[in-house]
């Protein structure tokens, strides 16, 4: 089986270094999984008046989450927790009440960082969220990526031949993680 899997890169920066390290888990994936990136720019900023009638840029975000057989979510961490325009996006996943976007779609989380933590508290803030959700999120291997200069390059590829390894493993667990959850909860396309 080949899954379609969806990546929501939580930095809006242009030299973001997660999409440097999205770009070489694309690379390193395993050959059953195609990937397409799901972005969040458009997107207003979220608040319960727009339920009743949500804005075109909302209903496809939620379309291409639904869409995916499973998401991969790469993001830095912002002050001790996730940016706020990531926590914005999955708020606009949600809802309305009812056609939560995130429900049993399997979903893993990973992120680089400049400094040695890695991501480590953005990712445990990103945790309960997903919990809440109900999608049913990677527990292990965690991936908390310290992204000095050099690591990945321009095109992608890691330079250094364990962190590489290490890339590819967790790739692999996700791809296996998505198929359990796939085998009990298909998705509703
Ligand atoms: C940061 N950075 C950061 N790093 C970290 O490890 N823990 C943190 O809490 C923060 N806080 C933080 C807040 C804000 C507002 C910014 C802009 C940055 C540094 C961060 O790791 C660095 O800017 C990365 O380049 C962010 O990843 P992207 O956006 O380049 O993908």
């Amino acid at each position: 089986t080949t899954y379609n899997v969806g990546y929501i890169i939580g930095s809006l920066a242009k030299g973001s270094i997660n999409r440097k390290l999205a770009k070489a888990l694309v690379k390193l994936a395993p050959e059953k999984l195609q990937f397409h990136e799901i972005g969040f720019s458009e997107l207003p900023l979220y608040s319960y008046d727009y339920d009743a009638d949500y804005p075109a840029v909302a209903n496809d975000f939620k379309a291409a989450i639904k869409r995916s057989d499973a998401i991969l979510i790469v993001t830095p961490e912002y002050n001790r927790s996730m940016p706020g325009g990531l926590k914005n996006a999955i708020d606009w996943a949600s809802r309305p009440y009812g056609s939560n976007a995130f429900k049993n779609k399997p979903t893993a989380v990973i992120g680089a960082s400049i400094g040695a933590i890695g991501t480590a508290l953005a990712q445990q803030a990103l945790r309960p969220v997903l919990g809440f959700l109900q999608a049913p999120q990677m527990n292990a291997p965690e991936g908390y990526i310290q992204l000095t200069p050099g690591l990945i390059d321009d095109d992608g590829n890691v330079t250094v031949a364990s962190t590489e390894q290490f890339l590819r493993d967790y790739m692999e667990a996700f791809h296996q993680h998505m198929a359990r959850v796939l085998t009990v909860l298909p998705r509703d396309a």
